[in-house]
């Protein structure tokens, strides 16, 4: 896993969009799997801002989104499929039938979860996967003792993941208990990761993803498998790594030729 720390979160999302900016631009027709919460907030903007200054084109381009509650319609301003057409897809020329969340209306989860599947198989698979990491070491929605090769399937969340997340729902009862999340496996298989942590909240994860044995008790953990893994933090998030004169270090040496800035 490639290990990159900058000052702050704006340079952390600002390098990440440079990175999603230079697949499109090399590839049109991009993959891209994108996360909601507040993390990625200002790769977003940075990606806006690359459309309406510098014409970064989303015509072709193809989203598929890692998770979404249960029992939320997509009009329902607590729910990701909202999040993502506030924060993303109404400012930037992407089609609609291009952009793929969960959907969490369905009737019949096992099935909708086959069909998200299939459907990310059938666009030739994700070629950049963008990644937040829960308190707990969740990606997606895969809490701990997540399989480490599921696929997208329904999830119960855990105490600590409904706290941390309920700033959306008004009070603590109306945070929906299940999820529609892709698998630490459909993760896996991402060409590419990029992982995004900010703050001191992360710095416990952050450790126990890049420093901490693979487990299934910290899904993040197993990116250390994956050939093409990028974890950006800053320095608030990167406080507990052990290895970060080094990472500095191999960051600051990469040959020019593998430089992203
Ligand atoms: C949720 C999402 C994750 C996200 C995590 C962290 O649980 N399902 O994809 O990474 O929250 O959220 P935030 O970035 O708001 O800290």
């Amino acid at each position: 896993m490639e290990v990159i720390i900058k000052r702050t979160p704006a340079e952390g999302c600002r390098l990440a969009a440079r990175l999603a900016a230079t697949l499109i631009h090399r590839k049109p027709n991009a993959v891209l799997g994108l996360s909601a919460g507040k993390t990625p907030l200002p790769l977003y903007a940075e990606l806006i801002r690359l459309h309406r200054e510098e014409g970064l084109d989303f015509r072709q381009v193809t989203t598929f989104n890692l998770d979404e509650y249960l029992g939320l319609g997509p009009n329902d301003p607590r729910s990701y499929h909202f999040h993502m057409r506030e924060t993303l897809f109404k400012h930037i020329n992407i089609p609609a039938s291009q952009i793929h969340i969960p959907d969490g209306l369905t009737r019949d989860v096992p099935r909708a979860c086959k069909e998200y599947d299939e459907a990310i198989l059938a666009a030739g698979g994700i070629d950049l996967q963008i990644l937040g990491i829960g308190r707990d070491g969740h990606i997606g929605f895969n809490e701990p003792t997540s399989s480490l090769s599921s696929h997208t399937r329904i999830k119960t969340l855990t105490q600590e993941t409904i706290h941390a997340n309920n700033r959306s729902f008004p009070s603590h009862n109306e945070m929906p208990l299940h999820v529609i999340t892709m698998g630490v496996g459909t993760i896996r298989e991402a060409g590419c990761c990029i992982l995004l942590a900010f703050g001191e909240a992360k710095a416990r994860a952050v450790s126990k993803m890049v420093e901490g044995p693979i487990t299934a008790l910290v899904p993040a953990s197993i990116l250390q498998l994956h050939p093409h893994a990028i974890a950006i933090f800053d320095k608030a998030a990167s406080r507990r790594l052990s290895l970060t004169p080094y990472y500095q270090h191999a960051y600051k040496n990469k040959p020019s030729w593998q430089r992203y800035e």
